[in-house]
């Protein structure tokens, strides 16, 4: 395509093809050639190959190939005559004027750099504004409130919109042509036609396209105005999904870190960078959006959710992982404690307790984990509603080993059926639903074996049924089982009755529970001892345990750092001596260890 002697020919051979691709593109040395993971593609691992010497891409795995122009035609979706200056931009090569462009195309252009230019003067507009007037100095006491100093200022360009009105329109007027300031979205009209300044009397946060070039700005109310947040609405230079704010100045870190952290708020960005945390980008509204995601990923697929812990910000956490997940990032989440959006908990606890907590942040799946446990599981409806909240996740996960490893833990941690969550999850990728459809078999509880023994144990041991049944009630190991109520019926049967009737019994149960207790003792089992019962009980004991021991070492890691938790921590020492001691039991040794 590019011609001997033309111009784009002489781009391509100025322009090194490694480090163009690799300004989209993670890419590592492998021999003479680079590699990376292919951009048109979705993969895991690397497929994409750039040839140094020959100066083309070829992608293994999707059979993409080309070279520097066809790969930014590719990636920009763009013309060849635009990739051409694209790449010569990049390079610092001057590109010539005219013919190239088409008088629309050129048009076009013109007004886009001329909407750059204004921005980058009304940046500057304000940032004066900040340390000139009057007014300006009530913004910066603002800022100074809030914990910026003037350093902080200068390095996010922040700045201040006065509020007379049209301070900004009397700025520009007699540079540029009424229409070109319209199109900027910096002005509106009122009633009678005339201009005015969208910003007025807030502080301004300019938002910069990756290349760093301010294309649009954010503005907060001094106090409690609404909106609290003013932004530019969309122009020819601003498409709000296709920017992150701060990546130009996060992206370098993000690459090298191959990690980026990604925050709701203009301010939470100032604060994590000035944490040290530089790798920090805001999506600038609730949630993330496609185009968003796309942009972060040619920098690092790699991200840690950290947006605030309210209701909105865990509703938007939980819809972007679910566009991280599909297209394969790499997510955590962080939701910080004590409520605090990352400024706020900067500011009251400080960079190192943040950055440990940034480290310690878990996965998307524990995060999710801990959502699902904290909602009610009791009934079989809320157990569905507990797996469906799960369920479009897991769902989206285009690893099928990764999805199948999710499989099991949430088939544990919800007590349900591993085969029969597999085939649910199974089906609804299938049948593309991110509901799994209610089947009595998957909330239907998943019983230990040693539940169902001491179930028949209460219907068949004549001998000592009566004596089982205080010791289970004594000890309470059958609360919070899936088969309490059984149970319970079970032993208020011992007690009311001599002659157990189970068929009687059974009427008193719910449904889903008859069946079970139904499907036990119709089991074949052997005839039931005193010894295997207490192990049993040993069993169901130690089980419960383990489970206090869990939830007390969870809230032992969520302590705050000033916090000892003195009182937890000898609960959990006790409750493991305790647990040992069980365990040594000789009946349970025995059952453990049968010889
Ligand atoms: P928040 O309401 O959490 O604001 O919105 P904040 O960042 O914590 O700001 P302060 O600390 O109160 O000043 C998070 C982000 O959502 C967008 C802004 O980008 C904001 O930073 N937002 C919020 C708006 O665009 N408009 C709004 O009215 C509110
Ligand atoms: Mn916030």
């Amino acid at each position: 395509m590019a011609e001997a002697g033309s111009f784009a020919e002489r781009v391509k051979q100025q322009a090194d093809i490694v480090r163009i691709v690799g300004e989209y593109v993670r890419l590592k040395k492998a021999g003479q050639n680079f590699t990376g993971l292919c951009p048109f593609h979705q993969e895991k691992t690397p497929s994409f190959s750039v040839h140094a010497t020959r100066q083309f891409f070829h992608c293994f795995g999707c059979g993409k190939s080309g070279d520097v122009f066809k790969f930014v035609m590719e990636m920009d979706k763009c013309t060849f005559p635009e990739a051409v200056r694209t790449v010569a931009a990049k390079c610092g090569i001057a590109i010539p004027q005219g013919r190239e462009r088409s008088p629309e195309e050129r048009r076009e252009n013109q007004q886009r750099s001329a909407l750059v230019e204004i921005h980058r003067e009304a940046a500057a507009f304000f940032a004066r504004a900040l340390n000139s007037s009057q007014e300006g100095k009530v913004a910066q006491a603002y800022l100074e409130d809030r914990g910026l100093d003037a350093e902080t200022i200068a390095r996010f360009g922040l700045g201040y919109a006065p509020s007379s009105g049209d301070a900004l329109l009397r700025h520009l007027k007699p540079k540029y042509a009424e229409k070109l300031l319209e199109s900027a979205g910096l002005f509106s009209r009122n009633e009678t036609g005339r201009l005015f300044d969208r910003f007025r009397r807030r502080i301004i946060f300019p938002i910069a396209n990756e290349s760093g070039k301010v294309i649009a700005f954010g503005g907060r109310a001094l106090g409690d105005e609404h909106p609290k947040y003013l932004n530019s609405p969309e122009t020819p230079i601003y498409t709000k999904s296709g920017v992150l704010y701060h990546l130009d100045r996060a992206k370098e870190t993000i690459r090298k870190n191959d990690s980026a952290v990604l925050v709701e708020g203009y301010m939470d960005t100032i604060a994590v960078a000035r944490a040290g945390v530089l790798n920090v980008v805001a999506s600038c509204g609730t949630s993330l959006a496609e185009g968003q995601i796309k942009l972060l990923g040619r920098f690092s697929r790699r991200v840690v959710v950290n947006y605030d812990p309210d209701a909105a910000g865990q509703a938007a956490t939980e819809r972007s992982l679910v566009l991280l997940l599909e297209r394969e990032f790499d997510a955590r989440v962080l939701a910080l404690p004590g409520g605090s959006d990352p400024d706020k908990y900067i500011k009251e606890q400080g960079a190192e307790n943040y950055a440990r907590h940034l480290q310690g942040a878990p996965s998307f799946f524990e995060y999710l984990i801990g959502r699902a446990r904290s909602m009610p599981r009791n009934s079989p409806e809320e157990k569905l509603a507990a797996l469906n909240f799960l369920m479009p996740y897991a769902q989206r996960i285009p690893s099928s080993l990764l999805r199948s490893e999710i499989a099991t833990k949430i088939a544990s941690e919800l007590r349900v059926e591993e085969p029969v969550l597999r085939e649910a999850l199974r089906r609804a990728i299938a049948e593309r639903r991110s509901e799994v459809k209610t089947k009595p078999e998957l909330v239907r509880p998943a019983v230990r074996p040693v539940e169902r023994r001491l179930m028949q144990m209460l219907v068949e041991a004549e001998g000592f049924r009566g004596q089982l049944a205080s010791r289970i009630r004594e000890s309470a190991c059958h609360k919070g089982l899936e088969t309490e109520r059984i149970f319970e019926a079970l032993m208020d049967a011992t007690q009311s009755r001599g002659q157990l009737d189970p068929a009687a019994l059974a009427e008193s149960l719910a449904e889903r529970d008859r069946q079970l207790l139904f499907d036990v003792l119709f089991k074949p089992a052997p005839e039931p001892t005193w010894e295997e019962a207490e192990s049993c009980l040993i069993e169901l004991e130690c089980g419960k345990m383990e489970e206090k021991l869990t939830e007390l070492g969870r809230r032992i890691a969520a302590l705050q750092p000033g916090e000892k938790g003195l009182e937890l921590q000898s609960q959990f020492l006790h409750l493991k001596k305790e647990l040992a001691r069980l365990k040594g039991h000789p009946s349970f040794a025995d059952k453990a260890n049968p010889n």
